[in-house]
């Protein structure tokens, strides 16, 4: 068995041919990687004919793909709604004509309209306002834990993993944090909709909630248009896009489309990667008391989290014109899955690569954050949130440990996101650092 997060449902593909695989069903989707290992050796470049997509599985060719955006394009969110009977439900249409629809901006975009706003959303978390950030997320990393409860059991996602990363996007985009658990059902609803394979009252349950979200976001900028504030939406609110070649101001519909990013994209990669990264470290002993020993190895030990979990697993790209990969065909218009969850476990890349190592010295070159013009935007302040937590926690939660001890992970049934429902550990809670009371 290899060394991956899931040990209760064992699905066996090592011998069917790769087209009975049910590569969208929640079983599968519980451990894709004995399947990611025979695509990478069998057909790296894989046409599923159940669905036409082409799944590109190794390393090499992931990068192929992600420096050629000209031919691999990124406006997919069009492609995939005209490919799908469901967007059209007249249920869900009802619902989503009482919002707005929303531009594609950054993540769907590409050049020259991907340049003009991803270079404005840039402007909000350069390097070095994240870099400036440190003080204030230990703060906050400190002050989630003081809240933990002192009887030292808890379910560590939903108590602390969910509140950090959304926290300092609420903080950055200056909404108040007290609307956190509205943020939270708005970020599952766009994960629902992302995720291609909810039922339909799921599915109409999101698009009410996306709704509210636009409402209560466009009540926002019109705040931020009438009163200026020092945070990201007032930024982005006031923003000139006549530096971008165009004389106006960004409209809801870019507005919202940037918005809805930054919380999504801001928030759950994020929070998986905390959780996940906890359980990786709680099933590897060895390596959770060198980590305790010398806080100096986080950094590699966030890289090897990022490339062994690959929160972002696949995305999407459109053909633009009739091509190949790898010496595979590919026809204009073809739908194509980069699977980074894949790439990231290419033996031809990292050696043992099933293997969870926080010493591997190249697992920095992983492509969880994507590569090429859509390198993850907020990567930075990813590591930031992630670098500066877990030595806290390892120092403030004495002794922490699985509790039930023999849990397992189970990982939500979505195509592009690698999430984890929840994770319960048990700890003795040390008091905060004495210059803090
Ligand atoms: C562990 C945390 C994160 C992971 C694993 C992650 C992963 C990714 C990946 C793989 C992409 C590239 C998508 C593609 O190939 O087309 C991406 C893009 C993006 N990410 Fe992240 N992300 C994380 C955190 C964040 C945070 C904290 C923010 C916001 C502050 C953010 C904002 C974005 C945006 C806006 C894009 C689109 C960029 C573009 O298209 O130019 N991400 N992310």
């Amino acid at each position: 068995m290899t060394d991956t997060q899931d040990k209760r449902v064992q699905v066996d593909i090592s011998k069917c041919p790769l087209h009975e695989v049910d590569t969208f069903g929640p079983e599968f989707l519980q451990d894709p990687h004995p399947f990611y290992a025979r695509l990478r050796a069998e057909a790296p470049v894989y046409r599923d004919p159940k669905n036409n997509v082409v799944y590109v599985s190794t390393y090499d060719l992931i990068r192929q793909v992600n420096t050629q955006p000209k031919l691999f394009s990124n406006r997919f969110a069009e492609q995939l709604r005209s490919g799908s009977t469901e967007q059209q439900d007249p249920d869900e249409v009802e619902i989503i004509k009482q919002g707005w629809i929303v531009a594609d901006t950054m993540l769907t975009a590409d050049p020259p309209q991907h340049t003009r706003y991803r270079k404005l959303a840039m402007k909000a978390f350069t390097y070095r306002r994240v870099l400036q950030m440190t003080a204030y997320v230990e703060e906050l990393v400190e002050s989630l834990i003081d809240e933990l409860p002192e009887s030292g059991r808890i379910e560590f996602k939903s108590e602390f993993a969910n509140k950090l990363p959304m926290y300092v996007i609420a903080d950055a985009l200056g909404v108040p944090r007290e609307h956190f658990d509205q943020f939270e059902e708005w970020s599952n609803a766009f994960l629902v909709q992302l995720g291609g394979v909810a039922a339909k009252e799921e599915r109409l349950w999101a698009a009410g909630k996306i709704v509210e979200f636009q409402k209560y976001f466009v009540e926002v900028i019109e705040r931020k248009r009438a009163n200026p504030t020092e945070d990201v939406i007032s930024d982005l609110v006031h923003a000139d896009l006549s530096e971008e070649g165009d004389d106006r101001k960004m409209t809801y519909e870019e507005l919202l489309s940037i918005l809805q990013q930054l919380l999504v994209a801001g928030n759950e990669t994020t929070a998986h990667t905390l959780t996940a990264g906890l359980y990786f470290l709680l099933t590897h002993p060895e390596q959770l008391d060198a980590l305790s020993a010398d806080p100096t190895l986080v950094k590699n030990f966030v890289e090897e989290t990022l490339r062994f979990l690959s929160p972002t697993n696949n995305m999407w790209r459109v053909a633009t014109a009739d091509t190949e990969i790898g010496g595979e065909p590919i026809r204009k218009n073809d739908l194509i899955l980069v699977r980074y969850g894949s790439g990231n476990r290419d033996e031809a890349k990292f050696a043992d690569a099933d293997r969870f190592d926080m010493l591997r010295t190249n697992a920095k070159e992983h492509l969880a954050f994507g590569g090429g013009i859509h390198t993850c935007l907020g990567s930075q302040l990813a590591r930031k949130e992630l670098q500066t937590a877990f030595p806290i926690l390892l120092r403030r939660l004495k002794n922490i440990r699985l509790d039930p001890p023999d849990q397992a992970l189970r990982f939500l049934p979505s195509i592009l996101l690698r999430g984890v429902f929840a994770l319960d550990v048990a700890f003795e809670k040390a008091p905060a650092p004495a210059e803090r009371e």
